[in-house]
């Protein structure tokens, strides 16, 4: 079943049952302010960091319950009746209830007994703030005495210390509240020069900032104690848990509508400046002051969320297309991009899956992300890469993450996962395809944030490529490390204690197991390199770098390939993985679909034999599962791979990041009926009828639909934050669209179904609009193309010379 409808025209989910199996969540901001917020108001804010710049609370381990939120209740002066709009907290019964998920808002609402109310939740473009327009109208046909009241609970900074360490923070909270606005300063006596701040453009009614006074004892956000007697204390808080309630009270006449604003933000001052007056330990809010009051009118916040809506109009607008198939459309043209924005920011930190006080922004996610995200803004892509590739270490390996707020690698996980510095070459190289921009390969950079330590980014590259010729193993293939990009096929652990963590245990030298993965990203990255170093005029270097991979490439005929399709690794013991001769775990799509989106066999039917391998042994009907058969147990020598049960994550579950893969590949076989049915099979919007089976939110990806093994077959997990973004991004759009970037311009190579009569695109690049059609004369992939009317040799269209801004691009395929 469904719990709600897309609206493509507004760019929006409208979820129409607040009990959806999950809850659905949408982020706010897209810059250095966030929010994450559930289909019910539920979520929390932070500030660039969600570990250890958190500003509100919100409740671990807490799907379902969604615990922790924006919370707004209404009490009805007459009946003494309260209720929350956006159904949580109160869960109230109420009438018309809907939920919109837009590009960076959320708007939740509904009626109860005459009473409709709605609550627009946005972060301006530029600010560190967000924004709340509750509107109230009183559909009655007398007049409503109504109060409203609006909540958050504060988090104590680090989210992690909040969460754990009560015996000191019980005693630091502190507040201020000013001329109504209530300031949230726990540790800003000490080394904090930042504090948080919940204003109301209607404040006088009262307020409340202990949570105990607000909610009462052993009571629950459902209930609280000032909300049911209709009156705030105007507690102060010292120590315990600080939050910040506003009450405002509405008398509304019959058709009356009314709007209050609530802005909560982020503010820091200069540390010689952290006091007003000097000396004082009270926040100087001299610069607070003015952003607090100018959005605190509903007309510059009007304004403030039209710039926000004319900001995605023109983000999504590089590049929309209109296919026969609508999940296609709306996916590419909207929901796709929006979470490629998404991964782009957090990578994989901050979600309802992933706790945003763990992991800070992988190596390899990061660059893969950018895949998705490099057209919308290249400015920040530059920036990122610059930032990922600081934290490159001498040797050409990775830390594995790095922290957004030092932008330090993590010396917690470290680094040893080896398939990490060739996505570098990725990210590099899709961002020069994408803009053209030589310069950043000139960039200084340091190796491990090491002043000093500085070398173009160019050279970066050079020793990402050079880490894998400095580790191969026994066969010649690349050591696989800690893992490669399976997290979990851990060949180098070896853990039988409890609790100890896969990717960080090392028991075994690591100069046996290998990756036939590996050795397929290699042959690819050093493709790219050398493609990148000809158009330096490298030309020797170029040639050695492709000496390289064909040396590679004898390696994996002779060594990593199985008969019918590709090995997977070799274990520490040298025994081939992902082959017939294994018991479980026989074949892979990691090797299989990596080596034949990278072109690998393609000349000698290889790839053919690999792609035909995973149709028949891992395609299901829910996506492709990772390998077959699950494994049914825990082997020592493999890792957490075997540690899920059969069907789950990356024991045979259907991992999405990776399904695209095999889609890139039945593109290069010219097969894009296919290439489109494993398109559709994971696509959430295509997916939406089955709302009960999939769960997860059906506008985004999920990384993992539980495997044909799982009693959950079909069964979405941890949607939002995956490389399935980027990856089915990029699937459908360079390769089955065919709308490609390249280093010599906008190549166009459309691999659609048959049936499709083709489909007409907007792309901008380096500057130019590409009007593009596509036309289906035949039932093949060649494709002859004009360019304003002018037939071209070839499928790459070069930019204009005469300063043209605009061009049309016609396709016939036959
Ligand atoms: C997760 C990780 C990613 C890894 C994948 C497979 O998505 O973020 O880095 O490649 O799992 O293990
Ligand atoms: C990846 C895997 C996950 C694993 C994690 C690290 O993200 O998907 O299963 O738990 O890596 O431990």
């Amino acid at each position: 079943m469904k719990y709600g409808y897309f609206d493509d025209l507004n760019r929006e989910y409208v979820i129409t049952q607040p009990d959806t199996p999950l809850p659905w969540m949408n982020y706010l901001g897209c810059q250095a302010y966030f929010g994450i917020i559930s289909n019910t108001a539920g979520g929390y804010s932070f500030y660039r960091d969600a570990r250890l710049r958190r500003l509100t609370r919100y409740r671990y381990n807490n799907v379902p319950f969604d615990f922790g939120g924006r919370y707004i209740y209404l009490r009805d002066g007459q009946s003494k009746e309260f209720w929350s709009p956006s159904w949580q907290p109160t869960r109230h019964n109420l009438e018309d209830y809907t939920c919109r998920h837009g590009m960076g808002y959320t708007v939740i609402g509904s009626s109860y007994n005459g009473i409709e109310a709605h609550t627009r939740y946005f972060v301006p473009l530029d600010e560190n703030l967000e924004i709340w327009q509750l509107t109230v109208t009183n559909r009655r046909t007398t007049k409503a005495t109504l109060k409203a009241f609006a909540s958050i609970e504060f988090c104590l900074w680090d989210a992690q210390d909040d969460a754990t360490n009560f015996q000191r923070n019980f005693n630091t909270g502190q507040v201020e509240v000013e001329d109504g606005v209530i300031y949230h300063k726990t540790e800003y006596r000490e080394r904090r020069n930042h504090f948080a701040y919940f204003g109301c453009s209607q404040p006088g009614a009262g307020f409340d900032t202990q949570r105990e006074a607000f909610l009462g004892r052993y009571r629950g956000w459902d209930k609280p104690v000032a909300v049911e007697a209709g009156q705030l204390t105007n507690s102060i808080a010292y120590g315990w848990s600080p939050m910040g309630a506003h009450q405002v009270n509405l008398e509304l006449e019959p058709g009356e509508t009314r709007q209050v604003v609530f802005v909560l933000g982020y503010h820091e001052n200069p540390i010689a400046e952290k006091f007003d007056p000097p000396g004082s330990q009270t926040i100087n809010k001299k610069t607070v002051k003015p952003v607090i009051a100018k959005y605190l009118s509903a007309a510059a916040a009007d304004e403030a969320f039209e710039r926000l809506r004319q900001y995605w109009e023109s983000t999504l607008g590089v590049f929309q297309v209109n296919t026969p198939d609508i999940h296609t459309n709306r996916m590419v043209n909207i929901w796709n991009a929006y979470q490629c924005m998404a991964t782009f920011n957090m990578s994989r930190s901050a979600s309802f899956y992933e706790s945003g006080i763990g992991r800070g922004l992988g190596f390899r996610d990061s660059n893969q992300d950018l895949l998705g995200f490099v057209h919308m803004v290249p400015s920040r892509a530059r920036e990122r890469i610059l930032d990922l590739a600081a934290t490159q270490l001498p040797t050409g390996g990775a830390y594995h993450q790095y922290q957004p707020l030092t932008k330090r690698g993590n010396n917690d996980i470290g680094g040893g996962f080896n398939d990490d510095p060739h996505w570098l070459i990725l990210g590099v190289s899709a961002y020069l395809k994408e803009t053209g921009d030589w310069s950043i390969l000139d960039e200084p950079v340091e190796f491990d944030n090491e002043p000093g330590s500085q070398a173009p980014l160019y050279n970066h590259l050079q020793r990402s490529f050079s880490y894998t010729l400095d580790r191969l193993g026994p066969h010649g293939l690349p050591l696989i490390g800690r893992a490669d990009w399976n997290d979990c096929l851990n060949l180098n652990c070896f853990s039988d204690t409890p609790g100890q963590s896969f990717q960080t245990t090392t028991n075994k030298d690591g100069k046996v197991a290998e990756s036939v993965f590996i050795a397929g990203l290699f042959v690819h990255a050093g493709r790219e390199l050398a493609a990148i170093a000809r158009h330096r005029g490298l030309e020797a270097e170029a040639s050695g770098y492709i000496g390289e991979t064909e040396k590679m490439l004898a390696v994996i005929d002779e060594h990593g390939w199985d008969g019918d399709w590709f090995l997977r690794a070799y274990d520490d013991f040298g025994a081939k993985i992902g082959s017939k001769e294994c018991e479980e775990g026989k074949i892979f799509i990691e090797s299989n679909g990596f080596c034949a989106l990278a072109g690998i066999g393609l000349e000698d039917g290889k790839a053919a034999k690999a792609m035909e391998a995973v149709g028949t042994h891992l395609a299901t009907k829910h996506g492709i599962v990772v390998q077959q058969p699950a494994y049914s147990k825990y082997y020592l020598q493999l890792g957490e791979i075997s540690s899920y049960p059969p069907g789950y994550k990356e024991n045979a579950g259907i991992f999405c990041h990776v399904n695209p893969w095999v889609m890139i590949g039945e593109t290069r076989l010219g097969h894009g009926d296919l290439a489109h049915d494993y398109y559709s099979r994971i696509n959430p919007s295509a997916r939406e009828e089955i709302g009960d089976l999939h769960r997860c939110e059906p506008y985004v990806y999920a990384q993992m639909i539980a495997g044909k093994d799982a009693p959950t077959f079909g069964e979405a997990k941890n949607s939002w934050l995956t490389g399935t973004a980027a990856w089915n991004y990029y699937a459908i759009v360079q390769w089955i669209l065919g709308v490609r970037t390249s280093l010599d311009g906008l190549e166009i190579a459309p691999v659609i179904p048959k049936t499709w009569p083709g489909y007409t695109a907007t792309r901008t690049f380096r500057g130019v609009v590409y009007k593009i059609s596509i036309e289906r004369a035949g039932e093949g992939n060649a494709i002859a193309l004009t360019v304003d009317g002018v037939s071209i040799a070839g499928n790459v269209v070069a930019a204009p010379t005469d300063g043209r801004t605009e061009v049309v691009v016609k396709g016939i395929l036959t």
